[in-house]
Formats: C-alpha cells, sequence, structure tokens
C-alpha cells in the first residue's frame, strides 16, 4: 500500500541524478510544479539542455559523486534516474540515510516513493499507482483524464451548477469534431435544444433526465421559428436550468447565432459562446482540399446561396467573386447549383474551373462529386446530390487531385470531369 500524497514543490529544490529519457520526462513536471530543479549528469538530451540554457534547471555537467544529495543543496525529494542501477542504488541509499524521499526509475522496490501516472484536466490533477503496474496505471489515468476533459465523467457531482444558456458549435456533424469545451457543457445540461445538422450522435449519451428539444420540431404559435427557439432558452433558462443549444458547424457563420445571444442578453439570462468547427472548412477539409493551397489560392470567400444569384434579395457580388480568382466556398447553395455555375460564368469565371460538391461532410455517408462549373448542374442530378453538402469552388480542387489527396472509396462518388487545364478526366 502507498500514502498518496500532492507535494507542492514550489520553491523546493530537487534533485534530479541522470540526464536521459526519464530525467527528460519528469523534469518538465517538476518545473511546473514550481520545483527548483538540480540535474547532475554528464550528458543530457536535447530538451534537458535547452531547459538549462535557458536557465530554468541547473545542471550539474558530471557524473554523480556521493555526497551530492546532501552536498548540492538542500533537497526535498530526489529522482535517481540514471543508466546504471550502481548509480541510482547509491543516490536513494543517501537518500533514505538523510531521511529525504527518493524515487529510483529502474527499481521500484528499492524506492521509498513511486511517481503515479498524473494528468490534468478542467483544473483537476489526477494520479494513479496501479500497485506497481505503470501501464495499467497509464491507461486507468488516460481513461480519467479523458472522461474529465469531455465532461462524461463525473459531469453531475462536485461541480457548482450551471445556468444560463451556452451556445455549442457542435462541429459538422461527426461527433468527434465537437470542441473538449463544448463538450463539457453538453455532459452538464438540463436542457438541450438541438439543430438537425448538429452532431445528433451525442445526444444518446446524455443522461434520461435532460430534456431534449428538437429546434425543428418546435410549435411556432405566432412567433417565428427563430423566436420561438429563442423563446425556448429564455424560458428553460428562467426555470434555473443549463440550457446547451447545440448548433451545426459554428453557431455564427449562417448559424443565426448572433440572433439566440442577443435574446438572451436582452432577457438577462446569462449566455457564453463555444466556437465551433464549420462545415465551410471541414467539409473541404474533409474531402482533401487545401482551400488555400500556397500558390493557388490566397483568398478564401464563404457565401451562403440560400437565395439564388440574380435574386433580390441576394447580397452577394457573384460578379466580384466571379472575377476574383480566390476558392469560394458555398453553403446552403446545393439547390441553386446550376444557377450559382452559370452566374459564376456569366461573370467571367473559366466554365472549366473546378467544383467540388461535398456531401454529408465527415459522417460515415460522406460523398465528394467533382465537376466544373459548365458540367455540375447535370452531374449533381445525375449523381442525386442533396442538402447537406457545401460547395467548393477554384483551383484548388485540381490540386487536390494532383495530390491525389481527394478521398476515394465506396463512399466517394467522383464523376470523371470535362478536362481542366490540360488535366485529362481520371
Ligand atoms: C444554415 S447553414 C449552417 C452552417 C453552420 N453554422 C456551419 O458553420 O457549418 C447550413 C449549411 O451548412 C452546410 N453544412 C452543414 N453541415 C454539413 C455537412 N455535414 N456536410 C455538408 N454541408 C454541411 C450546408 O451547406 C448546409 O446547407
Amino acid at each position: 500500500m502507498t500514502y498518496l500524497l500532492g507535494l507542492r514543490l514550489q520553491g523546493r529544490d530537487v534533485l534530479v541524478v541522470g540526464g536521459g529519457r526519464v530525467a527528460q520526462r519528469r523534469v518538465p513536471v517538476l518545473l511546473d510544479a514550481g520545483a527548483r530543479v538540480t540535474v547532475v549528469s554528464p550528458h543530457v538530451t536535447t530538451a534537458l539542455q535547452g531547459l538549462a540554457e535557458s536557465g530554468r534547471v541547473r545542471w550539474e555537467r558530471r557524473a554523480y559523486r556521493p555526497g551530492d544529495v546532501t552536498g548540492l543543496g538542500r533537497f526535498w525529494l530526489v529522482h535517481a534516474a540514471t543508466d546504471s542501477a550502481e548509480v541510482n542504488a547509491a543516490v536513494t541509499a543517501e537518500a533514505e540515510a538523510a531521511r529525504i524521499w527518493s524515487v529510483r526509475a529502474d527499481e521500484r522496490h528499492s524506492s521509498s516513493a513511486w511517481t503515479p501516472a498524473t494528468g490534468s484536466a478542467s483544473g483537476i490533477t489526477v494520479g494513479v499507482i496501479a500497485g506497481g503496474a505503470p501501464r495499467r496505471a497509464a491507461g486507468l489515468r488516460d481513461a480519467i483524464v479523458d472522461g474529465l476533459a469531455d465532461g462524461t465523467l463525473d459531469a453531475r457531482r462536485g461541480r457548482a451548477p450551471m445556468r444560463g444558456v451556452a451556445l455549442v458549435g457542435g462541429g459538422p456533424g461527426d461527433p468527434g469534431l465537437i470542441t473538449v469545451r463544448g463538450r463539457q457543457l453538453l455532459a452538464q445540461a438540463d436542457v438541450v435544444v438541438v439543430d438537425r445538422l448538429a452532431p445528433t450522435g451525442l445526444l444518446d449519451q446524455l443522461p434520461g433526465e435532460v430534456e431534449v428539444i428538437d429546434a425543428a420540431k418546435i410549435p411556432y404559435g405566432r412567433s417565428m421559428s427563430q423566436e420561438s427557439i429563442n423563446e425556448v432558452l429564455v424560458d428553460r433558462a428562467r426555470q434555473g436550468k443549463f440550457v446547451v443549444r447545440l448548433k451545426g458547424g459554428d453557431s455564427f457563420l449562417f448559424g443565426r447565432g448572433g440572433e439566440e445571444v442577443a435574446a438572451c442578453v436582452a432577457a438577462g439570462v446569462p449566455v457564453t459562446v463555444v466556437p465551433g468547427v464549420t462545415s465551410a472548412l471541414a467539409a473541404p477539409a474533409s474531402a482533401g482540399i487545401p482551400v488555400t493551397h500556397r500558390g493557388v489560392a490566397q483568398h478564401l470567400h464563404i457565401v451562403s446561396a440560400h437565395v439564388p444569384p440574380g435574386d433580390e434579395r441576394s447580397t452577394v457580388d457573384w460578379a466580384a467573386l466571379a472575377r476574383s480568382g480566390g476558392t469560394i466556398v458555398v453553403l446552403m447553395g446545393v439547390e441553386r447549383i446550376g444557377r450559382i455555375a452559370s452566374a459564376l460564368v456569366e461573370y467571367g469565371r473559366d466554365p472549366r474551373t473546378p467544383i467540388a460538391v461535398v456531401q454529408d461532410a465527415t459522417l460515415p455517408t460522406q460523398t465528394t462529386l467533382v465537376a466544373t462549373l459548365e458540367t455540375v448542374e447535370e452531374a449533381a442530378q445525375e449523381a442525386g446530390v442533396r442538402h447537406p453538402a457545401v460547395l467548393v469552388i477554384g483551383e484548388v480542387v485540381d490540386t487536390a487531385r494532383e495530390l491525389d489527396i481527394l478521398p476515394r472509396g465506396q463512399n466517394t462518388a467522383e464523376v470523371p470531369t470535362a478536362p481542366v487545364r490540360g488535366a485529362g478526366p481520371e
């Protein structure tokens, strides 16, 4: 049995004998805890040398000599971490005689102290000692730290109850693409108001008592849908519940997040915003398209096409976009793909400009269709492309093909396109 302590090493001296991999792992942790570290070793790793050169550790550049444990300083803790069992034994024996705790890297039975597998998350430090089985300890430590980090472990106990509303950008759909902070808040929610394009796969993990409200199904009554959503957020928060508004991508990119924040602020409800991975960037990335590949595109335009080019409600300058030559990423455009492509061509963009349509980005059903502005309408119809999809227009689509990083396989419906800049169809 061991007696687990948390050593408060701030300003206290610690001796590390040895300068190899073990010392390299231990020293930064000791420094993080505020210890003053002396390393005794004729050679050290490059990382330790860097710490010595920057003055963060004191380095005695020589082999250990009997008497160092008591002679080099007033140490509270000693680490014996050389590759010589003999030296390590001498160091720990000297520490033992001086009643200083010592950790021997190579032989735990001769150590007076063991180092637990440690980690921290959410301001909590975890130490695990698994009866001398370091791998098991490390595995358990990882599980606990992961659980703390993503909020799934002990989210409902030991924390001050949350209040108000959190607008959480849930990412493009893959449950792994929500942020750690978003996941933590979701795990603490009393109420979750969720969009269709949010990572709904995460909802299964919520405890049964959490109220899950599908934003698309909120009855509108006399108000508009967005107003009804705002009302639900404010209403539940006023009941003292912690509300997570789980949205697709990033809440502020064509997500009406600003309106929801404003409604909370107007109602005096505390509100916090957690940024999300937007589909505007995740869709091309998950299709292997580097949207600003060096030497190909120096600018990127993210456009909503919820109203088509030419529509009087559209405020998008399609003529300027056509001239710009940069990469254009279009959201909410799949139903208007033909009109978008022809507007760009009409305003002067080369009809052979490549376009990728990434549907269900980051989900197991993701597909990528590649065409040109002049062929895309027909190709999309033929392939049955549907919402949700992101259009990526520009030479970077060709770059992805040239670099051979467009995903392939059964989920990728890549349509051969008309030749682009001399490159033939694949
Ligand atoms: C109302 S906008 C919301 C965008 C969201 N706020 C974001 O940052 O990703 C909806 C559009 O996002 C795009 N979209 C969202 N998730 C997607 C996904 N998984 N795959 C492809 N497109 C997606 C589609 O263009 C869809 O029409």
